[in-house]
């Protein structure tokens, strides 16, 4: 098992050696190995059994930082920079020849991500190097938000995690580029597209089902866990057939009667959209490891961010 600690200096060194670290973010904990060293970048995709079609984001302490990777920053992103970095925001930014071909799998441009969570940015400001982390799963595994759960999975492949504690946000970045003049919305996540239009004007947003995804990692059924894992509404419970001892449910906010306590999961009682964001991997990964068959998942309100959770539990439902 990989060692859990905040000691920065050892996660300096270890990345300064080309060794993969958990790192914590507000969205979620990232895989993080130095990308000047191309052997660490190689091994990232092999510790989570990654294609090497589905490129990687460059983390920075700040956009200064970023600048020799990137040739320009086109106007309404560098409105969204100056506005919302550091936080729950990648842009995809036309990249400088020192970024290889391995990191944006062969794209023109270069994901660029500057976390604000504090143990992370005291990270990013020690090295000297681009620091390449995706989300720290299994390839077609939930994302985890807490130590442990990189820990669970990658803990027998990576030396340390830096412990960051539970994510913030819990949810992935938001992931933004531009097509000629428009802003486009490739991934929802942690910052909500309303907060994007409101300083750029309307966006395009691609959908999940999107079947040739700009993100490639925007595939279908990137998020599902173990289970069947099945949509279903409150409003239709009376007529929903399942067995109570067999079924798992995470909701939004109300309980079901008649389903053991055990099996059921609120995301937030008071109906709070950035709580559910926070506890909806957690719950998916809690629910994975019970012995139950089937779990059965909730939609929230299509605002803010609920846009981005029904994301992820439409891709855990393959609906
Ligand atoms: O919140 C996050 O963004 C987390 C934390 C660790 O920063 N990282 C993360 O990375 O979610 P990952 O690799 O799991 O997801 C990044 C997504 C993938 O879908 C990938 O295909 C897409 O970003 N991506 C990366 N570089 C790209 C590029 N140059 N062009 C298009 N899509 C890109
Ligand atoms: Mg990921």
């Amino acid at each position: 098992m990989a060692e859990i600690s905040k000691d920065l200096v050892k996660a300096v060194k270890l990345l300064e050696e080309g060794k993969l670290i958990g790192m914590p973010t507000e969205t979620v904990y990232g895989l993080a190995g130095n990308a000047s060293i191309p052997s660490a970048v190689l091994s990232i995709f092999e510790v989570k059994n990654r294609p090497k079609f589905d490129p990687l984001i460059l983390h920075f302490s700040s956009m200064d930082k970023a600048e020799p990777y990137i040739i320009e920053i086109p106007k309404p992103l560098k409105i969204l920079i100056e506005k919302f970095t550091p936080g729950p925001l990648t842009f995809l930014l036309p990249k400088s020849p020192l970024v290889s071909d391995l990191i944006t799998a062969g794209l023109d441009r270069v994901a660029i991500r500057i976390p604000t969570h504090p143990l992370a940015q005291s990270l990013l400001e020690r090295v000297t190097f681009p620091v390449a982390a995706p989300s720290a799963n299994p390839f077609g595994y939930v994302s985890p938000t807490k130590p442990s759960h990189v820990n669970d999975q990658l803990g027998e492949k990576i030396p340390f995690i830096l412990d960051g504690g539970d994510c913030t946000v819990g949810i992935e970045s938001t992931i933004v580029g531009m097509e000629l003049d428009k802003v486009c919305v490739y991934r929802k996540g942690g910052l909500s597209v309303e907060a994007i239009e409101e300083l750029v004007g309307e966006v395009k947003v691609y959908s999940q089902s999107s079947s040739k995804p700009a993100a490639p990692g925007m595939l279908h059924s990137h998020y599902a866990p173990n289970k069947v894992n099945k949509l279903f509404s409150m409003e239709s419970i009376e007529s929903l057939e399942f067995d109570p001892k067999s079924s798992g449910f995470v909701t939004f906010s109300e309980t079901i009667a008649g389903v053991p306590k055990e099996n059921q999961i609120v995301l937030s009682p008071n109906k709070d959209l950035n709580i559910a964001a926070s506890r909806l991997f957690s719950a998916l990964r809690e629910m994975d490891n019970k012995e139950i068959k089937t779990l059965f998942l909730e939609l929230v309100p299509e605002v803010a961010l609920g846009r981005a959770i029904n994301d992820r539990i439409r891709r855990a439902t393959n609906s």
